[in-house]
């Protein structure tokens, strides 16, 4: 979603600012813009990718070391020039650039119309600067008062950055709900949505939290309040980031780096955690509350999307291995229930970014009800992993392709480590069993890597079906997340349509549409149900339907039936996913590629859903 870029100190601002909008990019956005602070306050901004913008820059005076830039992801009004940030209040004193929804934007704007205030823009924005100028100038205030005052009206969420052409050596930057980094170096300080375009200049950094508002000034130490005017001692942080992890380091995309980055990132999820004897699991996040895990009745595990997916084959692995009841719940869903909530309950909330606005709204309403929230996430610092009474970090490093890959394959090997960690506690998994897992864990970095060497067979594959117009995944068990989390993958940067199904479920509906046009995925990997999957798969033949199988290596039974075959190796059950799921983004890769789709940045999506 939307990216905010500011920057205060001895350099020209420009080539940060715009250096930082491209660092942002894999967020999603439809249109850019800047505003710079020389002899006046400029603004240029244009519909389009970040290179439009620099092109409209071209023959503009766009010096000066104070500034701000922003990608906008449309929600209030098309995506236009106009609606572009920032946007300049009345008088053109000052400008905004803004992250978020201002809910009651409507009945502010009509009062301010009242007051003779005319709007350019259809944009929530546009309103809150007008509010602050309205505020600042009928009531004498300071721009910090008139700032805290607005904020204190506003209803929703925001991360905001303002520039005054009154004061050339602040900027003013305050956040609620959506997340806002300060960068501290050299006598300069930069702002952004995340921290990828701050690592090139500090690794200082300082997370604003709800309703804080930084006053970042030339010669002055970062200075943090509340919209209440509490004065805030501001935590410093250190970046553990790269600047490497955020190059494409050869690949032809960042979906394609991270997809081979998973050997590692999946041994990076659950190095430290496990003892040299592999007999123990240490999570600080467990070890820390073991008594509410141990009181356990129930686990709710809330998220969207590829998140959501993670906490299915979670279920399957809580139940088996630790006993306890799962529910998996759409954040989105679960937030406008009424869902029952116990103090006994256990609440997982899974995401990749720690800021999806449906988990987080997902997280208070648990906690409001005594229920104790337990965070996954990737990205260190999130809003969501401080939302948190406890939590793991998937330790994936920065996923930039918009389709999740490598944070999927980390959410699975952390709710793995929990799943064994607590069975282990509660005694509801037997010592040998928890060697042989944890042992077995340890060999799929290893795995992994032999089945991207699937990575030329899955290319021919794709070639035969760039064209289709519809595709079926099917999978049992701890396989049905991974049909799901294929045919996500697929229709996200293919733009094919596709659905993920139980594979027993065929018969109750999707086996309809099958003819020879319709390519079936079924992973065929299950011990238990093999001989029943087996059974679908002569059910899709038997319609003439295109099987794309994914077996273990050595099965003979489905490679005389498939058309296709793409063989893993031999694991434990509930570790299939992290190995099955593997050709499936590869698949969903190359025919994205082969249709010429944006595959890093798919149309419409945002890497990180901060609104509803
Ligand atoms: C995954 O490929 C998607 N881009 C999307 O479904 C994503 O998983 C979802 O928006 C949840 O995001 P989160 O993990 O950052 O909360």
């Amino acid at each position: 979603m939307c990216g905010i870029v500011g920057y205060i100190g001895p350099r020209e601002a420009h080539p940060i600012l715009i250096k930082g909008l491209k660092r942002l990019e894999y967020r999603g956005y439809d249109s850019a813009g800047i505003a710079v602070l020389n002899s006046t306050l400029k603004v240029y901004k244009t519909k389009g990718k970040v290179s439009d913008l620099e092109a409209f820059l071209v023959d503009k005076d766009i010096s000066g070391t104070i500034g701000m830039a922003h990608t906008r992801w449309a929600t209030h009004g098309e995506p236009n020039n106009v609606n572009a940030h920032p946007h300049f209040s009345q008088s053109e004193e000052l400008a905004l650039i803004h992250n978020g929804i201002i809910e009651n934007y409507a009945v502010i704007k009509e009062e301010l119309i009242q007051h003779g205030y005319v709007f350019q823009s259809n944009t929530d924005t546009e309103v809150l600067i007008q509010l602050i100028e309205y505020i600042k100038k009928s009531s004498g205030s300071t721009l910090l008062e008139a700032v805290q005052s607005a904020l204190c009206q506003v209803v929703g969420a925001y991360a905001i950055v303002i520039l005054s052409k009154t004061d050339r050596s602040t900027i003013i930057a305050a956040r609620k709900g959506s997340p806002l980094v300060v960068g501290i170096g050299q006598d300069e300080f930069l702002l952004a949505s995340d921290a990828s375009p701050i690592v090139e200049y500090t690794k200082d950094v300082v997370y604003l939290d709800d309703e804080e508002i930084a006053i970042l000034q030339r010669g002055e130490k970062i200075k943090i309040k509340t919209i209440r005017d509490v004065e805030k001692h501001p935590e410093v942080t250190k970046l553990e980031l790269n600047l490497s992890q955020l190059e494409k380091e050869g690949y032809d995309h960042f979906m394609l780096k991270e997809i081979f980055e998973q050997p590692k990132t999946i041994r990076d999820s659950y190095r430290g955690r496990i003892n040299e004897g592999n007999d123990v699991i240490s999570m600080a996040g467990i070890i820390d509350h073991i008594d509410r895990f141990m009181n356990a009745r129930r686990i709710i595990i809330t998220a969207a999307g590829t998140s959501w997916h993670a906490g299915l084959v979670g279920e399957y692995m809580f139940e088996d291995l630790a006993r306890i009841p799962v529910e998996v719940e759409y954040s989105s869903e679960f937030r406008y229930r009424n869902p029952i909530i116990h103090e006994t309950d256990i609440v997982i909330a899974i995401s990749q970014s720690g800021e999806t606005a449906d988990t987080l709204a997902a997280i208070e309403l648990a906690k409001s009800k005594g229920a104790f929230i337990y965070g996954i996430c990737n990205v260190v610092g999130s809003s969501i992993a401080r939302a948190s009474h406890a939590g793991s970090y998937t330790h994936a490093g920065p996923e930039i392709g918009v389709a999740s890959t490598k944070a999927f394959t980390a959410q699975v090997t952390v709710l793995a480590l929990m799943a064994l960690a607590i069975g282990r506690k509660r005694g509801t998994i037997d010592t040998p069993t928890f060697h042989r897992l944890v042992a077995e864990l340890q060999t799929i970095p290893e795995k992994v890597e032999q089945t991207l060497g699937l990575d030329k067979d899955v290319k021919e594959i794709s070639k035969i079906f760039t064209y289709s117009r519809n595709f079926l995944y099917l999978g049992r068990g701890y396989n049905f997340p991974v049909a799901l989390e294929g045919a996500l993958k697929l229709k996200e940067i293919s733009y094919i349509h596709a659905e993920g199904y139980p594979a027993a479920e065929m018969k109750h509906g999707p086996i309809a549409l099958i003819d020879r046009e319709m390519p079936v995925v079924v992973i065929a990997t299950n011990k238990g149900t093999y001989d029943k999957v087996v059974s679908n798969i002569q059910e899709v033949k038997a319609r003439q339907g295109r099987i794309i199988a994914i077996v273990t290596k050595g099965d003979s039974t489905v490679k005389g039936l498939a058309d296709f075959c793409l063989e893993i190796p031999e694991t434990e059950e509930m570790l299939v996913p992290l190995l099955a799921t593997i050709p499936l983004q590869l698949l969903a890769y190359y025919i994205a590629v082969n249709r010429d789709c944006n595959v890093d940045q798919p149309r419409n999506l945002a890497k990180s859903v901060t609104v509803e």
